[in-house]
């Protein structure tokens, strides 16, 4: 586990009722929220403990616990809960907190006092057979039982195809008795798989958007702080912090963190700190391999606030960071391809119109692009600087 999740969960209430109020009623939920926005969490320590703590049989499968096969990840998960036998009350742990059991199998979870087992030999072969048979000895686990299933997108590739329908046919069969609540962080990933799967049962998920957490979720942050160790941080430079963080709450967890550690209050050190680490851990490499064309492009997503990248304005200022104007369409079509290609852009869904996969790459890219703007503000002379407005974080 990483330092950072040691900071305490903080609740969405109002998002336990949306998504607890669709499954009451038997339906599908499919969660979406761009990365590290807090969708593992929140099924994690709040959506499936609550429905354990109602009655019901609550598990969790990650499909990238196998990110070379998905299909086998999700047979394997569901085979591991199918399988699982309640832990006898003389071997449950002593503590006070049933709620999160031991039950450990990479990537899968059950709540609740539950143990593996070996599976029985099988005589099903195919993957098919297995997957139908591990949902329906699941859905009598309990009178209502919902399963999470972790980056379903994973099952986005067309070789998957045959499957996902395998899947679907199976889901049908136990509509009402087994719900699933699919969560993803591509959207892409998700719409196409969806899409492709032109099945009912698919069609009628309901799409549930994660909501960014707001300033009650920092001022959390804030009184941690406070608590543990006696740091007194300014709130609102926090808030405008997270703000700039793109809301994301692990990058505000991180800072958080660092503060604790140096025992700083400092949120312009702990910004800095942030922004270095992030750009020697994580992105230095990648830095070294992109094209100039490709950080210009990445950089005007970031921080223009638009998601086209062949508008007039988009190119101009694209040409001037790369010295070619006018740049011509199709050298930046090019580059498109190969950044959506290593998952650094990924498409929207609208022609033309691509977002930033990582949003630490985003942030890091934006702050850059503020400074060369300031940069060809401040020069006399030409290139003259670009007229477009761009707006603040
Ligand atoms: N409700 C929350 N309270 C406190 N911290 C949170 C909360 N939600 C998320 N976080 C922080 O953000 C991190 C990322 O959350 P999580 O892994 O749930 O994101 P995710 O949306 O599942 O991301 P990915 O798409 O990469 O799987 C957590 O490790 C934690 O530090
Ligand atoms: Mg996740």
């Amino acid at each position: 586990m990483a330092l950072a999740d040691r900071l305490p969960y903080f609740p969405r209430p109002d998002l336990l009722a949306e998504v607890t109020a669709l499954l009451v009623t038997g339906a599908n939920v499919t969660l979406f929220a761009p990365r590290r926005q807090g969708k593992t969490w929140f099924v994690r320590y709040e959506l499936l403990p609550a429905l354990h703590e109602a009655g019901w049989f609550a598990a969790r499968v990650d499909l990238w616990r196998n990110r070379d096969n998905p299909s086998l990840a999700l047979v394997e998960g569901l085979e591991a809960i199918a399988y699982a036998t309640p832990m006898s009350a003389l071997r449950r742990p002593l503590t006070l907190r049933t709620v999160r059991g031991t039950f450990n199998v990479a990537g899968v979870e059950i709540v609740g006092n539950w143990e593996p087992a070996e599976a029985p030999p099988s005589a099903e072969v195919s993957l098919e057979n297995r997957l139908a048979k591990a949902l329906r000895i699941i859905s009598g686990k309990g009178e209502h039982c919902v399963i999470a299933l972790d980056e379903f997108q994973a099952l986005a590739e067309k070789s998957a195809e045959n499957f996902v329908a395998a899947f679907r046919t199976a889901l049908q069969d136990l509509e009402g008795s087994l719900s699933i609540v699919f969560t993803g962080s591509s959207r892409d990933g998700l719409t196409r798989l969806f899409n492709r799967a032109k099945a009912p049962l698919f069609r009628s998920a309901h799409s549930v958007t994660l909501p960014a957490l707001g300033d009650d979720f920092v001022e959390s942050r804030a009184n941690y702080l406070l608590d543990v160790a006696g740091l007194e941080v300014d709130h609102d430079a926090l808030k405008k912090l997270f703000r700039t963080l793109c809301r994301v709450p692990l990058f505000l967890n991180e800072v958080v963190l660092w503060m604790l550690i140096k025992r700083n209050p400092s949120i312009e050190e702990a910004k800095d700190a942030w922004m270095q680490s992030k750009q020697s851990e994580e992105f230095g490499e990648l830095f070294a391999q992109l094209s100039d064309l490709d950080i210009a492009i990445v950089m005007w997503l970031a921080r223009s606030g638009e998601k086209s990248v062949y508008t007039e304005d988009a190119r101009r200022i694209m040409g001037i960071m790369t010295d070619e104007v006018p740049l011509p369409a199709y050298k930046v079509q090019a580059r498109i391809r190969r950044l959506t290609k290593h998952q650094i852009l990924e498409p929207t869904g609208a022609t033309g119109q691509y977002e930033i996969v990582d949003q630490g790459l985003q942030i890091l890219l934006g702050e850059r692009l503020d400074g060369f703007i300031k940069e060809l503000e401040k020069g006399a002379s030409s290139p003259a600087p670009p007229s477009v407005q761009l707006p603040d974080v």
